[in-house]
């Protein structure tokens, strides 16, 4: 099937033509054509090749015009051409975007797999605010990275192993007044108040620290009644996790689990193997691996622990455990780690050391998509008043109350069962847009009287903008159940084209481009611009463009572009992980 998109026809076209003008050699030159702001796009591919032809990039553009005769072809600048692309063309994309099922996206990623490791939270501890950015940011990849055809594998790689379990269960044993069990959402906060005491009397107690110790070694050996308090504590924490996703709409969930204890028994022979490759060496006690490129402040090479001086393993062990794994069994083409920038040499030097063993061959990516730290209003690392971490609860809370407060000012004639799912939405919009709506890399400031508001560059913006779309649809249609989705699609393409219809269309066709971009750049904030471009073209088109008051083929033209314009923001915010609903 030949691409609905007006680009690659465009870029087509320029192609056809450079062939007629370039000589043969060079006539698969890139025709570098993009969108401008001068007419509809620009091919800048004779500046590209201007020099290896031996002549001035405006000549070859004046002859490249030549052959572009449909497009209104206009040389500018040294040598740009300004293309300008048929009416009948825009509407002809628009009916066959509107028409079609993924609205005219291809999967270009087929055949590709993909394994993305994201949220990770800690058994027995709150989710933080520094699991939402995982959670939130690889949740969007792994939905574009669906969309657009990969085959993807999620991994919750969860911290379910360790010396503090033996804390935990010798403290449960000698506390069996301890309620932990069965509370539901207050389950993860009881497990964290367990944790602190444990801690506390870990700390306070060197004989209970020494009975914690022996717990361990009863977990590491098998023991019975320990390993069944060690999957009670892991299932509950799980369940406790899966709330959380569920109410933040994060895909994520039981199948997903992959955390740290699954890769236990494999860390003795990834530390053999790494010794008898000489790899690691032993020093002092532990067994390390340096990297020539990580070195540390004082210019001595930063060692990566593989075993620590007591025996027990190290997050690297296991991150080099899960890299075997994925590309062994999961067959991973790539590896993207969704973890904060802290971790940025932890895994630089990770994937250095697995591809020196092997484990991690030349053809597989392994990245990692890092991000920066979510900020207070006073601009420190986010925290409680009382200066704790902030539970991830607490910020959608947060959010809804602010939301709810909004609507409290509104007329707007909802049941209070439909204020509260509006306030759900919307408050799971504003959480995640802020987080995705930056350059991932960068920390952001948490605030939420701005991540709430109905204008500018939200979430709720967005969701406001699409309900709009709705409801002209129902205006129009007298359709009071559906909105758009399932009105008549006609689209007579005979018919002149109005500047911002131009504007419109040409936007709507550039979906496809921003979620390769989110792809390509592992930037989910690609998409947030792209929807919130959609969302003022539509409000400049239906500002210049009467529809429920249009008539004729001028009426279900501008319906088709509503409809169209619906389902690209619904299905945009779905990849993002907001939902759209209908009225807000
Ligand atoms: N559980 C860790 C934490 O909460 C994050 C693990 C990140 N993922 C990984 N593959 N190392 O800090």
């Amino acid at each position: 099937m030949t691409s609905v998109a007006i680009k690659d026809q465009v870029e087509v076209a320029v192609r056809a033509a450079l062939t007629q003008v370039l000589p043969a050699e060079l006539a698969d030159a890139d025709p570098v054509v993009r969108r401008s702001d001068h007419a509809d796009f620009q091919a800048n591919g004779a500046l590209a090749v201007a020099k290896d032809v031996g002549r001035s990039p405006r000549s070859i553009a004046q002859d490249l015009i030549v052959g572009l005769p449909r497009y209104g072809a206009e040389v500018s600048g040294p040598g740009f051409v300004n293309l300008t692309v048929a009416d009948d063309v825009v509407w002809r994309a628009v009916a066959c975007r509107a028409t079609d099922d993924r609205l005219g996206v291809s999967s270009p990623r087929s055949g590709e797999r993909v394994v993305v490791d994201y949220s990770a939270p800690n058994v027995a501890k709150q989710m933080h605010v520094g699991h939402l950015r995982s959670s939130v940011i690889g949740d969007a990849l792994v939905r574009v990275f669906d969309h657009l055809g990969s085959d993807v594998t999620r991994q919750n790689h969860i911290g379910d192993w360790g010396t503090q379990f033996g804390m935990l269960i010798r403290y449960l044993d000698e506390h069996p007044e301890v309620d932990w069990q069965g509370q539901g959402v207050e389950t993860m906060s009881a497990l964290d108040s367990l944790y602190k005491v444990a801690r506390t009397e870990f700390e306070a107690d060197a004989a209970f620290a020494d009975r914690s110790r022996a717990r361990v070694i009863a977990l590491q050996a098998g023991d019975d009644r320990t390993v069944a308090t060690w999957r009670d504590l892991v299932a509950e924490s799980e369940k406790a996790f899966e709330a959380v996703y569920a109410r933040l709409g994060i895909l994520l969930d039981d199948g997903d689990f992959d955390g740290e204890s699954r890769y236990n028994r494999s860390l003795p022979g990834v530390v053999d193997e790494l010794l008898a490759a000489g790899i690691a060496s032993e020093s002092d006690g532990a067994v390390v691996a340096f990297t020539d490129d990580v070195n540390g402040p004082d210019g001595a090479p930063t060692p990566l622990i593989i075993r620590k001086k007591d025996g027990g393993y190290g997050y690297a062990a296991t991150d080099l455990a899960t890299i075997r794994l994925r590309v062994d069994e999961y067959r991973a083409d790539r590896i993207l780690y969704v973890v904060d920038t802290r971790q940025a040499l932890h895994f630089r030097m990770v994937f250095n050391v697995a591809r020196r063993a092997g484990w991690l061959p030349v053809k597989v990516h392994a990245e990692h998509v890092q991000f920066g730290t979510v900020l207070g209003t006073d601009g420190r690392p986010f925290k409680t008043r009382a200066g704790k971490t902030v539970r991830l609860a607490d910020l959608l809370d947060d959010a809804e109350t602010a939301v709810r407060g909004i609507l409290q000012e509104r007329e707007h004639g909802f049941t209070q069962s439909e204020v509260d799912s509006v306030v759900r939405a919307a408050g799971v919009a504003a959480v995640k847009y802020a987080d995705l709506n930056n350059t991932r890399t960068k920390d952001y400031v948490f605030d939420v009287d701005q991540m709430v508001a109905t204008t500018g560059n939200t979430g709720v913006y967005l969701q406001y903008a699409h309900a709009r779309v709705c409801s002209i649809l129902r205006r129009a249609t007298g359709d009071s159940a559906v909105a758009g989705s399932d009105a008549e699609i006609r689209v007579d393409e005979t018919l002149p084209l109005h500047p911002a219809e131009r504007a419109l269309g040409l936007i709507l066709d550039g979906f496809e481009q921003a979620l390769r971009d989110v792809t390509d750049t592992l930037e989910p904030h690609r998409l947030c611009g792209y929807l919130y471009d959609l969302a003022t073209a539509f409000t400049r088109f239906y500002d210049a463009c009467p529809v429920v008051k249009a008539e004729g083929a001028t009426r279900s033209n501008r319906l088709a572009l509503c409809a169209l314009t619906e389902r690209t923001l619904a299905v945009g915010l779905d990849l993002l992980g907001i939902p759209a609903p209908e009225r807000m």
